[in-house]
């Protein structure tokens, strides 16, 4: 006898989604990807590649999971395509590793989120503003501290996702997505009282300069924030009832989620366009610029003291609803595969990616070994990185261009179009959702992993 899998009700595949899609994706590395993309244009791109390669993907994966309503690897033997499952082993791979090194990170906002209450309380000293950068160097070199928050982020997925997709997932998500862009939404509007508030919206919306390889990073990127190319929304997919709008629901996930990353964008450069222009070299795009600068601009707007510890405890949620995903992608593989109990799937591999991800903690400074490793020569710098590399380079755009061939090419169009249209009625843009498949999303991720390869790009 097999378990019963669960399945979302109204609204949770979408809200869920959004959660996955929104993380630090949106509110650190989009943020510092524009800035060093020079604003205007890659933002426009960025748009571009959501519309044409992100939207067309995700209603592929959802129709692959809910049309099967299986995780990917039993989908795709499900669909009697047994070759296509390694879309599903590699999936599970990828959800293993992405988690293992993002739940460090997001770990840190939960520290910064009790130092930001720290700061509120005492008070932010020009003495603390200006060690934050030691601080900050300390801290992530701290084994302890380090694997501490890892372990402290890696247990709250657990909790989650084993109440499973209703009473966990589900339930979360329907609570943490309205409070996030509350919080999100307040800060937008503090931050239009900022003096750089003008000078970052033009600099977000007006046309800049633009290189081939920020067109390859905006599409990278579209792939990593709407949380494609490995399955995630696949499994998803597979716990959504047949009421509900495919389109309209991978539509609805998509605007949130770009939605959530230009307000971050205007919040982050309303606060650095309202300091002096020779100061304002710091922010580049190093993975601290959230934990050395953003405080001190904070602590330096009117209500500030409420600032700092609202926004470290917005990107934590954020990047709570994002590790649930890729826990439920490694999790949903074990139920649906070996027929396990979900509690004991829970349980052992969030055990298991946590041990694995005592690597990446231990490798930002740490552990020499760990942080100066470099299997693949100078792409890549220490354990964090090169994982982070892979993923983003190699798992998420051969995924996601798997993904579009099997869509595109392998599975019926009448088959594919049955499903879009169960909950949605006639679906009068079938045809260009399938050449957008056939052609542009194998174009446009094909050209990644080329210049992945043959020209040593990397767009992490
Ligand atoms: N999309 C999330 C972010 O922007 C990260 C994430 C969650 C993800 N699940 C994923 C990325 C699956 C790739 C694949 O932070």
């Amino acid at each position: 006898m097999s378990q019963d899998r669960g399945s979302f009700g109204r609204l949770g595949f979408v809200l869920a989604a959004a959660g996955s899609a929104i993380g630090l994706g949106n509110i650190w590395k989009f943020p510092y990807m524009t800035y060093d993309n020079q604003g205007g244009s890659f933002v426009l791109v960025y748009l571009l590649a959501v519309i044409i390669v992100g939207l067309p993907i995700m209603m592929a994966e959802i129709v692959i999971g809910r049309s099967t309503n299986k995780s990917p690897v039993s989908a795709f033997l499900q669909l009697h395509h047994p070759a296509f499952s390694i879309i599903g082993w590699l999936g599970v791979v990828t959800g293993f590793v992405i988690l293992s090194y993002y739940s460090v990170v997001a770990g840190w906002t939960v520290h910064y989120f009790i130092k930001g209450v720290y700061w509120s309380v005492q008070g932010f000293t020009s003495a603390e503003a200006a060690t934050l950068g030691d601080q900050f160097g300390a801290f992530i070199s701290n084994p302890s501290a380090q694997i501490g928050y890892h372990a402290l982020f890696m247990g709250f997925s657990v909790m989650v996702v084993i109440f499973g997709v209703k009473g966990g997932i589900e339930r979360l998500t329907k609570i943490l997505m309205p409070v996030l862009l509350l919080i999100l939404l307040s800060l937008v509007i503090v931050s239009m009282w900022s003096e750089g508030f003008t000078e970052a919206m033009g600099f977000l919306f007006r046309p800049s300069k633009i290189s081939p390889d920020s067109l390859l990073e905006a599409v990278g990127h579209a792939f990593f924030t709407l949380s494609l190319g490995m399955g995630a929304i696949i499994t998803y997919g597979s716990y959504m009832t047949k009421k509900e709008s495919i389109p309209r629901s991978a539509a609805m996930v998509c605007l949130m989620d770009t939605l959530i990353a230009l307000m971050a964008c205007v919040v982050m450069f309303s606060l650095i366009y309202s300091v002096p222009a020779v100061e304002r070299e710091q922010f580049s795009s190093s993975i601290g610029v959230m934990f050395t600068t953003l405080p001190k601009l904070f602590y330096g707007l009117p209500g500030g003291i409420f600032l700092a510890p609202l926004f470290y405890i917005l990107v934590a949620f954020a990047a709570l609803t994002s590790t649930i995903s890729l826990l439920e992608v490694v999790v949903a593989f074990f139920i649906d595969q070996l027929n396990w109990h979900r509690v004991y799937a829970t349980l052992v591999m969030g055990l298991t990616i946590f041990a694995f991800g005592i690597l990446s903690a231990l490798s930002l400074g740490a552990l020499t070994g760990l942080s100066a490793w470099q299997p693949l020569g100078d792409k890549s710098k220490g354990v964090f990185d090169t994982l982070d590399y892979l993923a983003s380079n190699w798992f998420l755009p051969v995924g996601g261009i798997l993904i579009a061939i099997f869509v595109g090419w392998v599975l019926p169009k009448v088959f594919s179009r049955k499903e879009v249209e169960k909950g949605h009625g006639s679906f009068h843009l079938h045809g260009l959702w399938i050449f957008l498949l056939r052609f542009v999303a194998p174009a446009a991720i094909g050209w990644i992993v080329y210049s992945v390869i043959f020209l040593g790009k990397s767009y992490n």
